[in-house]
């Protein structure tokens, strides 16, 4: 049984829709992320399933019950928010315990939360203090331990991180993951930055312009995007991408660049539609998957192209060089990237097993 399911949904404000038909299931235990660039709809799509907001069309199920039109207090959820939204004239204690305070809880059971969520969030030592007296790492605890001490089953966040710095964005990211493994809970996740969604998730949903376009584990999305936009929304630096034509050629069938004279061959490519020669094709492949030609094993494309310019960071190095039309990006470590840069070409090998087909007219992989 489906932890979360949104059957069907749309959300319409008057003659703009934000979410068209959109299906997805969540089950129970599973950590899926919506990831998508801004305006795509994920704040929306969180705020239906909070029941903040009234669907247009569908239906939303959590468990075996109908939630639609239940009043949010009902749903079994709790949501952590972008903006910590603490009460600053209340402690840390008095916080957690207003969250509270429309249960009817025993004063035993609440302190017994608050000790537990206080624990385990390791904000023992601050549960007097106010939030102005708090970090903004301490702060976004504080709004997770609101959260965790009402017990419930799902667990909702909106770009919880965003307003962090990155090193203590890298440290909540470790925690909330870890907070998962320990209590099991049913988490949905809204965030625009693929390095959140791909280390935390089991699953990601990855939305556009309100419509879902992939959902798979983080190495599905990375290995087998479904379409163009997936591709080069997922991975930094972004896919590379050459616009060709399928020819079939002397030694098999390839997808041909004109411009460049480059010819990818085709022959191992493990077709999910059958290709029709003459058609436009948009071949991707990742940054990462170039590398020196020395040592390059299976069937590789040689590429030898001019030198532009290099972007080091730490211990890779990201070279472009020009094709024609457009750069395209080489990530490699330095070692074997610095006598590269200072050439004016440079030769680099592609495993054609790496690369991507897509369908230039409607972007779907084949
Ligand atoms: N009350 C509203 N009236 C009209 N349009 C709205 C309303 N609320 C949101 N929208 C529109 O719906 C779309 C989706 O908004 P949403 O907040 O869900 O995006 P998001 O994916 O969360 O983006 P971000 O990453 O910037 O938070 C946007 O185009 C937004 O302008
Ligand atoms: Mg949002």
């Amino acid at each position: 049984m489906p932890a979360v399911e949104f059957r069907d949904i749309v959300k319409r404000y008057g003659p703009l829709t934000v979410l068209e038909h959109l299906n997805l299931r969540i089950e129970d235990g599973e950590f899926v992320v919506l990831l998508g660039p801004s305006g795509c709809g994920k704040t929306t799509l969180l705020n239906l399933l909070a029941g903040l907001l009234d669907p247009s069309g569908g239906e939303i199920r959590i468990g075996d019950r109908d939630v639609t039109h239940l009043d949010p207090k009902d749903r079994g959820l709790a949501m952590v928010f972008q903006s910590y939204a603490l009460y600053p004239t209340k402690t840390v204690r008095g916080n957690l315990k207003f969250g509270l305070s429309a249960r009817k809880l025993s004063r035993d059971e609440i302190d017994r939360r608050i000790a537990w969520a206080a624990k385990l969030l390791q904000i023992e030592p601050l549960l007097d203090r106010k939030p102005a007296q708090l970090s903004g790492g301490q702060r976004q605890r504080v709004a997770i331990g609101r959260a965790l001490v009402k017990q419930v089953g799902v667990f909702l966040f909106d770009e919880p991180l965003s307003n962090l710095d990155a090193k203590l964005r890298t440290e909540m990211r470790i925690e909330i993951k870890k907070l998962h493994g320990q209590l099991r809970n049913t988490v949905v996740y809204v965030t625009h930055d693929q390095v959140e969604a791909m280390t935390m998730a089991t699953r990601i949903a990855v939305m556009d312009q309100g419509v879902i376009q992939q959902v798979g584990t983080p190495d599905e999305i990375y290995d087998r995007p479904e379409n163009i936009f997936v591709a080069d929304f997922v991975g930094s630096p972004a896919m590379n991408f050459v616009d060709c034509a399928l020819q079939a050629e002397a030694d098999g069938l390839a997808a041909v660049d004109g411009r460049s004279g480059l010819s990818f061959g085709l022959d191992d490519y493990p077709w999910r539609r059958p290709p029709e020669p003459g058609r436009p094709v948009t071949i991707g492949f990742r940054p990462e998957h170039l590398r020196p030609p020395n040592g390059a094993e299976g069937r590789h494309l040689r590429l030898d192209l001019p030198v532009g310019h290099s972007e080091k960071s730490g211990s890779d190095v990201v070279l472009f060089l020009s094709l024609p039309q457009r750069m395209i990006a080489a990530k490699l470590d330095a070692a074997a990237a610095e006598p590269l840069r200072r050439q004016e070409r440079a030769s680099l090998a592609l495993p054609l097993d790496r690369i991507a087909v897509f369908d230039t007219a409607s972007g779907q992989r084949l």
